[in-house]
């Protein structure tokens, strides 16, 4: 029975507590200490996990020490430094995306994890969908061929607080934007070589309203992603175009469609309703999080199955820092492109 870790909780606003309960349903870790400026926000995280120590500020909690692991889900440009700070302190890592604000900050930051052997890893929680698990078993078995365009989405309706605002890092691109581009990287390994990108400005200087992307691959993929914060709601979609056939996953559904010329199973257009505990990591027996039971949040828990398991184990989580960086390089590239409306070159290493 591996030991129990001692997390720290770095940002106590929804997400923060969403992945506290999540943790739950990895086993009995001890929920030592969480930090966070706003008041209230700390008094509802102690209230809900009955951390023993709250703090205003991340770096006296880090000082305090005691930790293995942090949890870092802070407004967007604290993610970075919030995270760095809790490796240089001797934590293993979970930020949550975007990881940073550009892929240089983001380096830095999986550099550090490197150097000092701490686990670091970004909460692109969309791989943990069973759907999208599963639609990466069948492409890896090549039951669409070879890939040939990859078309993502993932938008939202109006963003307010600090989501709007350019100095925390807001607009769609960076808060749901960023899930749908990880998961087209996801989706291709190949390098990534150019970048094309369109965007419509908000009210706000700095944050965009809509963005539209078109990235190129090395080995000829083409990929479009859509954003917005122009939507009445959330949508989202995850489109493989193969040689071979075609696969769709849509945000909110647990549905995966797929047609293929190559296997006779679905050589029509066919429906698979995967359930919301196929392809994922197994709960802990002792799981006590009410979280289990949901397929919207399940896939926070599948994910801190994978972190906790990746420090135990001693290995590298499935979601790492290079991949992070992958992501932040590509959105670097989109914003250069809306501003100068010159496609980009990317060198992908
Ligand atoms: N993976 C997902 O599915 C998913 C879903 C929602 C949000 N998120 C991400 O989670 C993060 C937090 O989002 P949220 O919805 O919880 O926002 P939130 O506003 O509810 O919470 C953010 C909290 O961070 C605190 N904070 C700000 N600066 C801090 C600092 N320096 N140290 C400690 N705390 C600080 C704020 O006071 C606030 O309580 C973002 O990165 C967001 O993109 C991920």
């Amino acid at each position: 029975m591996p030991t129990p870790l001692r997390f720290g909780l770095i940002g106590c606003g929804h997400q923060g507590r969403y992945l506290c309960e999540a943790l739950r349903c990895a086993g009995p870790h001890d929920l030592v200490a969480c930090a966070d400026p706003d008041e209230a926000a700390r008094e509802r995280a102690v209230a809900q996990f009955g951390f023993a120590h709250d703090y205003e500020s991340p770096a006296k909690m880090l000082f305090d020490g005691g930790l293995d692991a942090a949890i870092v889900a802070t407004t967007h440009d604290q993610l970075q430094p919030c995270a760095m700070a809790a490796i240089l302190s001797g934590c293993h890592v979970f930020v949550e995306k975007p990881m940073a604000l550009n892929a240089e900050h983001g380096q830095a930051l999986a550099d550090e994890a490197n150097r000092t052997g701490h686990k670091l890893m970004v909460g692109y929680a969309l791989r943990y969908r069973p759907d999208r698990v599963l639609m990466g078993r069948m492409l890896a078995e090549g039951v669409i061929g070879d890939l040939v365009q990859v078309h993502a989405g993932q938008l939202i309706g109006s963003m307010g607080g600090w989501l709007g605002k350019a100095r925390h890092g807001g607009g769609p691109l960076l808060y749901v934007g960023c899930h749908a581009l990880d998961q087209i990287l996801w989706c291709n390994p190949s390098p990534v070589t150019r970048v094309y990108a369109e965007e419509v400005p908000s009210a706000v200087p700095g944050v965009e309203a809509d963005a539209l992307l078109t990235l190129r691959f090395a080995d000829g993929c083409l990929a479009t992603l859509s954003t917005s914060q122009r939507l009445g709601g959330r949508y989202g979609w995850l489109d493989l175009l193969g040689t071979h056939g075609r696969m769709r996953a849509e945000w909110e559904s647990y549905r995966l469609s797929v047609e293929s010329r190559k296997m006779a199973a679905y050589s029509h257009l066919t429906h698979l309703d995967v359930a919301m505990t196929d392809f994922v990591p197994a709960l802990a027996p002792d799981a006590t999080s009410t979280l289990a039971s949901y397929y919207y949040v399940r896939m926070w828990a599948a994910e801190m199955v994978e972190f906790v398991s990746a420090i135990q184990e001693d290995r590298r989580p499935a979601i790492s820092g290079e991949d992070g960086v992958r992501a932040l390089r590509v959105m670097d590239a989109a914003r250069q492109s809306a501003e100068t409306g010159q496609a980009i070159a990317l060198r992908e290493t």
